[in-house]
């Protein structure tokens, strides 16, 4: 497995690895999530890809970008066992040199919630990518539902920008109690970390009323917050339920609906969806 840190160098190197090529954007500190999307990557491409950069401007200036949780070692020996061909994982400045001045926005789609409660954030992932899909020249690329609007914000972009690959998308990684595999997980403190299922639990919630043929957003939007009031460490950020293109919200559930949230438990973000079929 090759490490490289500068776009000179992977640039050499690509030119040797065999077509298709699957390619697996990360922020590091991996876990099983991540994996999952390595491995579909290796089983479906002669060579594969992964990159690991924390990229700053996804992070507004409140936000955790300095505390991030890094593991470069730990990273590269699972990525190792995983018979990853590559990993690129350059310094910010060779990302962002000292005048760097373009980005690329995807419209519409970035305003709602994750938008919505994160000004800037979009631009800041849909710019990171662009420049990772212009180094790798990957012919597939995957991505996790756990943030559901940034594989569907991807996909606009790859449609709208003619970008020749294929995205997928491939399904949330969950711990037994259901709290979705997240990096930002080690944040939490043992009495955060017994709250945090809470977020799966609305969800869950929020199903069982759609399969009893419930059909009011509203309704399951109030019960899913009443229930994550009772937990006394939960504050709720947003509840949506929302179409599952474009992401407006709903008053009557019309399937695909991507049912939605962030909620903080203690001083941690944490985001989750489920989608109504
Ligand atoms: P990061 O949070 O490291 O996630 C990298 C990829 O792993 C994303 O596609 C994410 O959706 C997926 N992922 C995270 N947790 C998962 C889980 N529990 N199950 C399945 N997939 C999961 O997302 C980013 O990094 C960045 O925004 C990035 C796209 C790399 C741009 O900087």
């Amino acid at each position: 497995m090759k490490v490289l840190e500068t776009i000179a160098e992977f640039r050499r190197i690509r030119t040797t690895l065999p077509e298709p090529l699957g390619f697996v954007p990360t922020m590091g500190y991996l876990h099983e999530g991540h994996l999952s999307l390595v491995r579909r990557a290796r089983a479906e491409n002669a060579s594969v890809a992964v990159s690991i950069f924390v990229n700053p401007t996804q992070f507004s200036p409140s936000e955790d970008l300095d505390s991030y949780p890094r593991d470069m070692e730990g990273d590269l020996s699972l990525l190792k066992k995983e018979n990853v061909d590559v990993v690129f994982a350059p310094p910010a400045d060779e990302m962002y040199p000292p005048v760097f001045s373009s980005c690329v926005e995807v419209d519409k789609l970035t305003r709602r919630l994750e938008g919505a409660s994160r000004p800037g954030h979009f631009t800041g992932v849909t710019t990171v990518v662009t420049k990772l899909f212009n180094i790798v020249q990957p012919t597939r690329v995957y991505f996790g539902q756990k943030d559901a609007q940034q594989a569907i914000v991807i996909k606009k972009m790859v449609a709208d920008l003619d970008m020749n690959l294929e995205v997928v998308v491939l399904p949330t990684v969950r711990e037994e109690d259901g709290l979705a595999l997240s990096s930002r997980n080690s944040y939490l403190n043992h009495d955060e970390r017994q709250a945090a299922p809470v977020l799966y639990r609305a969800l869950m919630l929020a199903q069982g009323f759609w399969s009893q043929g419930e059909r009011d957003a509203g309704k399951l939007r109030n019960q899913m917050a009443k229930l994550i009031g009772k937990e006394p460490l939960a504050t709720i950020d947003y509840i949506s339920i929302s179409d599952n293109d474009t992401l407006e919200e709903l008053k009557e559930i019309k399937p695909p609906a991507l049912v939605s949230l962030a909620v903080k438990i203690g001083k941690t973000r944490l985001i989750d969806n489920v989608v109504l079929e």
